[in-house]
């Protein structure tokens, strides 16, 4: 037993140090040029995005076949499952990101990244507009592209509910969990100068999350564990009148999952006093109280003094604009494309993946665009050998050689795969050290629910990081958390 111990933490820890020296010493890259060594035009690939499909993208292409220029305002990767865990301090900020200047510098290709905003796109002179976000200089330039990938993801939807902007805080980015951070401490202490049984104490200490989704439910189970967990021993009375309140239009909260599983989590939201308020729809959001409409009659007015809103995406202004300039762009939900993920009207040149798109038959989820990413990068990979062999068939004089080649082309341009989605099932945490895991593995899918579960979630958020570093650092801080609780002071 004690001999298997310890060569398990020795290939542990040998494994580990090998990847931090990868990681920390990336190889010596490909310089961008204009050729190839045998003539060829090396195409100018543009990403717009940092996220999920771009990064996954990014890491799988062999950047030595392409000018790759990535272009987006954020200069890190969030590794957004475990965003919901920042705010109240579970998961360091630091510990989710990863600036894409590290990630890019990995690749074998030299690549360029711009920190700016994509504006438009000019898609017959193959053209993206981009502003650069820098503090004290906001200028406008353009960049040619051959081939575009638009990973620009979406923006939480507000269904034009009066009052959310100005009011609500969203959980979608970085900033926003900070903006969370600050606001609930700030509330909390404010609460704390009134005397008890203060109608204003009461309602700076009720905090609302607006969505039964994913993002809405694991946020509320975030704040609820830190309720129970730590403001209990360092501000035993308070907490006590602190109410969590999760609201969902819908009949039930986290409706991809399967129906035990909803169950379990109303459960045990309900014992561990987090008021799930069902059928009710939010209508308006004022700067104290939402007013809200249950079960389709009652209006009913909940005072907060923190809310925070998550109900679901909707395509970001850049998105829109792109649409406006394509014909066939008609579905105002995302960006239309096809089973190899090209924009529909857009000639072979642009390619959309991830929360952009318009999905039909799945939800628009990390997983997704992790997978879409990493088909583009073969797609691109396979494409370019098309073209060297087509170039070989432009510079040839020998006909057997160009039939031959010839063959060789037909064969991979039908090789040419389907992007062909495969779920492998979905994941919430849900509180009190305890996930629900809805699993498909071919035509079977099983579902787990409680304190395995917990470690299944657990384990398989640091199998999907996309740096050794960050497994290290979030894993430190699950360790943190368990033996010296939570810090959400700054
Ligand atoms: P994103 O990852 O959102 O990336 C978009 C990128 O585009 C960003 O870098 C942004 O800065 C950049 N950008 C924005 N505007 C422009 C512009 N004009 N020009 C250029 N770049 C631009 N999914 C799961 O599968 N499992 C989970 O557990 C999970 N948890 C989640 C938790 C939270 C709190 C949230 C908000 C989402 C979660 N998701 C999860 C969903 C998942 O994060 C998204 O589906 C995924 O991020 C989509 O990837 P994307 O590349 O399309 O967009
Ligand atoms: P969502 O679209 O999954 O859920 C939003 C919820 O808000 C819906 O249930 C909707 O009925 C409700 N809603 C809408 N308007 C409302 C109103 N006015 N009043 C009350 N309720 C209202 O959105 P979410 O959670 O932001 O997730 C976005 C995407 O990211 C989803 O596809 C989700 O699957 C994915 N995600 C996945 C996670 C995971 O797998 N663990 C975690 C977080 C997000």
């Amino acid at each position: 037993g004690l001999k298997l111990t310890f060569y398990t933490t020795l290939a542990g820890t040998l494994y580990v140090s090998y990847e931090l020296y990868k990681e920390s010493n990336p190889p010596k890259q490909v310089p961008q040029s204009t050729a190839f060594a045998n003539g060829l035009k090396k195409k100018e690939l543009v990403i717009l995005g940092t996220g999920w499909g771009a990064i996954s993208l990014l890491k799988k292409l062999d950047t030595s076949l392409y000018n790759v220029t990535v272009v987006s305002p954020r200069s890190f990767f969030l590794f957004t499952p475990l965003l919901p865990s920042t705010p109240v301090g579970t998961i360091e900020m630091k510990s989710i990101v990863e600036p894409v200047r590290s990630i890019a510098r990995r690749t074998p290709g030299e690549v360029h990244y711009i920190e700016a905003e994509a504006l438009d796109v000019d898609p017959k002179a193959k053209k993206v507009m981009v502003q650069s976000v820098s503090e004290d200089e906001y200028f406008v330039s353009s960049l040619s592209y051959d081939y575009l990938v638009v990973s620009v993801g979406a923006k939480t939807t507000t269904f034009n509910i009066p009052g959310v902007y100005g009011n609500a805080n969203f959980l979608k980015e970085i900033e926003d969990a900070q903006n969370i951070r600050m606001k609930l401490m700030k509330t909390i202490e404010q609460a704390s100068s009134f005397p008890v049984n203060d109608p204003e104490r009461k309602r700076l200490l009720t905090f609302v999350v607006v969505g039964g989704g994913p993002t809405g439910v694991e946020f509320a189970a975030e704040l609820q564990d830190y309720i129970n967990q730590d403001l209990r021993k360092w501000m035993p009375d308070l907490s006590k009148e602190m109410k969590v309140i999760l609201i969902e239009a819908l009949p039930n909260i986290l409706n991809m999952f399967d129906k035990t599983l909803i169950k379990y989590a109303e459960d045990l939201f309900a014992r561990d006093e987090i008021d799930l308020q069902v059928n009710t729809a939010v209508k308006v959001v004022e700067p104290t109280y939402i007013r809200t409409l249950q079960n389709g009659q009652t209006n009913t007015d909940i005072e907060y003094g923190m809310l925070v809103w998550a109900t679901g995406n909707e395509p970001i202004d850049f998105s829109k604009t792109l649409m406006s300039r394509i014909p066939e762009q008609t579905n105002r939900r995302g960006l239309l494309i096809n089973d190899k993920l090209e924009l529909l009207g857009s000639e072979n040149s642009i390619y959309a993946i991830g929360d952009c798109t318009a999905h039909t038959g799945f939800f628009p989820t990390a997983q997704v665009a992790h997978q879409e990413g990493e088909y583009l990068a073969k797609i691109l990979d396979k494409k370019l050998q098309i073209e060297q062999l087509e170039w070989d068939i432009l510079n040839s004089t020998d006909e057997t050689e160009v039939s031959r080649l010839q063959k060789e082309v037909n064969l991979r341009k039908s090789k040419l795969d389907k992007f062909n989605y495969k779920h492998m099932g979905a994941l919430a945490y849900i509180g009190s050290e305890t996930a629900i895991a809805d699993l498909h593995m071919g035509d079977s899918s099983y579902q787990l629910k409680g304190m395995f579960a917990f470690l299944f979630w657990k384990s398989a958020y640091l199998a999907m990081c996309l740096s050794i570093r960050n497994r290290i650092l979030i894993a430190m801080d699950w360790t943190k958390v368990y033996f010296l609780g939570r810090d959400s002071s700054v």
